[in-house]
């Protein structure tokens, strides 16, 4: 299939880039390079364009003619989502609507959208099934719902549109063979930034809450190493390419790890046992996370191969290393 990936340079769509090459698809990426790298995309071209210029989207949807749209392209970051709400709705949302209207102009018929666990807010039941209702806690779920309902009104009137959004938990983990990982330096994530600091980069890693309801205070979270969610990409293309509906799908474990465990497994694996800073908590962060992602496995037939934190933070660490 011919796929057009904004954000393509990105962590996790770099990972999916690589996927579809390897898998014989025609990749096209569509990125700003904002937070992303040429040298990630392993495969096809690269547009480097602004998903707010609908006319580099018409010029690119209209040269390449994909099959198929995987959306990556968003900002992500739960604390700057709480700081500046609007560069979420510009970027998340009314970007994407930028983009779904040239797609319904060109009559382009299948998408895929990188979705959220933070659709869910603050959830009452665990682990979290596809049915839960709507509730973000912060404007980046708000963003992510908001177009996750724009898709839903959009393949409800236009049979011949269909799309999956697939809710992401906690993705960590790089490229096992570390050709590809998690390349901005000012990433905020607990792994990543764990990694950071064994390397010295920081003095100390800051835990964000011991007070929160959990068995040890710390927040839990659903961490899914990054090849297993670009294989449920992939999946839901061939699900859309094989005529199935539009479709919802939770994308984790099932099982959660504490930021206190997660440490422990990060000082195991680096052997560096650097210096933790336990501080208040952090603006937007529910206590606890946990995906139940029965329906991927049943619907999609997804079999993940990398469901051990161990691992996910060792690939992760292998891929740091090599970053200057
Ligand atoms: N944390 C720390 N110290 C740090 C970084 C993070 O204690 O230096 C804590 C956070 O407070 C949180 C947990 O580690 O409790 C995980 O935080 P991350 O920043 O790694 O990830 P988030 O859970 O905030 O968000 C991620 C994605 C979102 C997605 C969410 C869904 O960034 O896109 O997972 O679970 F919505």
């Amino acid at each position: 299939m011919r796929v057009l990936v904004t954000g393509g340079a990105g962590y996790i769509g770099s990972h999916v880039v690589k996927k579809l090459g390897e898998q014989g698809h025609i990749a096209c990426t569509f990125d700003n390079l904002s937070t992303g790298n040429r040298w990630a995309v392993l495969y096809g071209d690269i547009i480097v364009d602004d998903l707010n210029n609908m006319e580099a989207i018409r010029r690119t949807v209209r040269a390449f003619r994909p099959d198929a749209v995987i959306h990556f392209a968003a900002a992500i970051v739960v604390p700057e989502s709480v700081a500046d709400p609007l560069k979420y709705y510009a970027n998340n949302t009314a970007n994407t609507l930028n983009l779904l209207r040239v797609l319904q102009e060109e009559k382009i018929g299948m998408f895929i959208f990188s979705s959220t666990a933070a659709v869910y807010g603050m959830p009452e039941q665990m682990p979290i099934d596809e049915l839960a209702p709507l509730a973000p806690i912060n404007p980046y779920g708000t963003s992510k719902m908001m177009t996750e309902l724009i898709l839903r009104d959009m393949a409800a009137v236009n049979s011949s549109f269909r799309y999956v959004a697939l809710r992401y938990f906690n993705v960590a983990g790089a490229d096992p063979k570390a050709q590809i990982g998690q390349a901005y330096a000012a990433a905020t994530h607990l792994i990543t930034r764990g990694l950071k600091t064994a390397k010295g980069f920081s003095a100390r890693l800051q835990i964000f809450g011991t007070d929160y309801d959990t068995p040890d205070g710390t927040c839990i979270r659903d961490y899914i190493h990054v090849d297993d969610l670009a294989d449920a990409h992939l999946l839901a293309l061939k699900s859309l390419a094989d005529g199935r509906k539009s479709d919802i799908f939770n994308c984790g474990y099932g099982h959660g790890f504490s930021v206190r465990e997660v440490v422990t497994v990060i000082r195991d694996v680096t052997g560096i046992p650097f210096l933790v800073e336990e501080t208040g908590r952090r603006a937007g962060d529910p206590a606890q996370l946990v995906a139940d992602s029965t329906k991927l496995r049943k619907v999609l037939g997804w079999q993940p191969l990398y469901d051990d934190l161990s691992f996910i933070v060792k690939t992760a660490w292998e891929w740091e290393k090599k970053l200057s």
